[in-house]
């Protein structure tokens, strides 16, 4: 299609030719979400598709069909297919069509949520709101959307930082410090509050990981010697990072314990519930997050238990003023009119509580995705979960040569096929070797993709059913699939 050669813009050169294109783009994406279940779950990328994706970049331009068509091709074939039934692996969402169809919109108006006047950081502000109240923080706390947990973290733990270290440590930096700075956690903590601790400059032995107990939770009587013995050796502790849902195994850190030690002893209590702060919304979780709403600052996902499709993460800290000195630094360029009129008008700048200056519309996927289905149903897809999860649990104990290998918290199920049992004297490596096999062949054969874990040097299946197209059949397939494979190995 060639340009108008008076004036070139990145606009389409032929707009009907374009909108032809956008509604075929549009069937084929609502296609592809409907029709999730009859494709394979998983299909690896073909060595010439791989090559293709080295080209380099065209210096001229393509038709805008063949560019979708190539699309179709390479990238659309073979996807992490996240949006399928029997999706399992890590931790993911498994998106909402609203949620897509709003990021369209959101790039369609292409706002930049840094700041300014004009509406989006207002549905921000209320989606901020709207979680903050969900989580039952106060109605003065502060908050914003992140691309997902690591940077919600991150974002809390230098708020933690820099409120509880006792000197501006903006200014002066941790090298001022009178002793090191220390946050505790459980040794499931997930890894990227390790990353934030390093990137805050405190080192990794800035995180003390606690060894868990039997259930997979902090030790409180653990953690209060450590912090004696640290207090005692002249380090600075600063706070307590509290599970609501670890990756490995789901299990919940003792919110209360947890608050009541961090009262006790001037430590922030930070919560990192990146997978089950949500299911706050679910009747059947609800009661095992209680004391969660006492921390200074919770860090949560959206694209994970609700679904929201990728990134969508979100921080909410107490004490705004904390969080905003944290984080507000404004150039001359930025300079504002909080009372006056215009562009620059307002007091709502989101990048006064974060990193980024420039930040996508995210709120908006998620202001529409709430708005389509309620708070309600999206707890009734968590409460659901929750029971396939125990479900799974009495079908593998059920199952001559299944093994369950932890608690199940919240969604996660880990086990393996052992056809001794645990009674049975077979070798580690030879069973971990063995149900690694197991997991390659069934995600390979496109029917299922659970993830892996290492528990106490025991390989297992790990399966996180944070999937609202899951049915409870799509476990008993699970379950035969995992037999059959496991015999035909032997
Ligand atoms: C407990 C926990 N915290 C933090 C994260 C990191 O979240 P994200 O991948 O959204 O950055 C995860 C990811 O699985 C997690 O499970």
């Amino acid at each position: 299609m060639a340009q108008n050669p008076d004036f070139e813009t990145l606009d389409p050169a032929n707009w009907e030719e374009m909108r032809r294109l956008a509604h075929r783009i549009m069937d084929d994406a609502l296609d592809y979400i409907r029709s999730a279940r009859e494709r394979p779950v998983w299909r690896p990328v073909p060595a010439d598709v791989a090559t293709r994706l080295t080209a380099p970049a065209p210096a001229r331009p393509s038709d805008p069909a063949a560019v979708y068509e190539e699309f179709k091709r390479d990238i659309m074939a073979y996807p992490m297919n996240t949006t399928h039934p029997r999706f399992w692996a890590w931790y993911m969402g498994s998106g909402t069509v609203m949620g897509a169809l709003a990021d369209l919109l959101a790039s369609t108006l292409n706002p930049n949520l840094g700041g300014a006047n004009h509406v989006a950081p207002l549905v921000e502000k209320q989606v901020v709101g709207w979680i903050r109240d969900m989580v039952g923080f106060p109605a003065d706390s502060s908050g914003l959307l992140t691309s997902g947990a690591s940077m919600a973290n991150f974002t809390a733990l230098t708020v933690a930082r820099n409120a509880n270290c006792g000197y501006d440590v903006r200014r002066q930096g941790v090298r001022a410090a009178p002793g090191p700075l220390t946050a505790y956690a459980s040794s499931e903590i997930h890894s990227c509050n390790q990353k934030a601790v390093e990137t805050l400059g405190l080192g990794s032995d800035g995180l003390r990981r606690i060894p868990a107990r039997d259930d997979y939770t902090l030790d409180l009587v653990a953690l209060e010697r450590q912090v004696a013995a640290d207090r005692a050796a002249g380090r600075l502790p600063f706070c307590v990072i509290a599970t609501a849902g670890t990756i490995n195994t789901g299990a919940i850190d003792d919110m209360h314990a947890i608050a009541d030690f961090c009262a006790r002893e001037g430590l922030w209590f930070h919560v990192d519930g990146a997978i089950g702060a949500v299911a706050v919304l679910a009747d059947n979780v609800r009661a095992s997050l209680a004391g969660m709403e006492r921390a200074d600052s919770i860090a949560l996902d959206l694209h994970k238990w609700m679904h929201i499709p990728f990134e969508a993460g979100c921080v909410i800290v107490r004490d705004a003023a904390a969080h905003r000195d944290s984080f507000a630094l404004v150039p001359e360029y930025l300079q504002r009119e909080d009372e006056g009129r215009g562009m620059a008008s307002g007091s709502l700048w989101f990048s006064d509580y974060g990193l980024q200056l420039t930040r996508q519309f995210r709120a908006l996927k998620v202001w529409m995705s709430i708005k389509e289905h309620g708070l309600e149903r999206f707890g009734r897809m968590i409460a659901r979960n929750w029971r396939q999860a125990q479900y799974l649990g009495r079908l593998i104990e059920g199952a001559d040569g299944l093994e369950l290998m932890a608690p199940i918290g919240l969604d996660i199920v880990c086990f393996r096929f052992n056809p001794g049992g645990p009674a049975g004297a077979a070798d580690l490596e030879a069973l971990n070797r063995l149900n690694q096999d197991i997991l390659v062949e069934l995600q390979e054969s496109g029917v299922a993709a659970p993830s892996y874990t290492t528990l106490q040097g025991a390989y297992c299946l790990r399966v996180a059913i944070s999937n609202h197209r899951s049915r409870f059949e799509d476990f008993d397939l699970l379950v035969a699939e995992v037999l059959r494979i496991g015999k035909g190995l032997l």
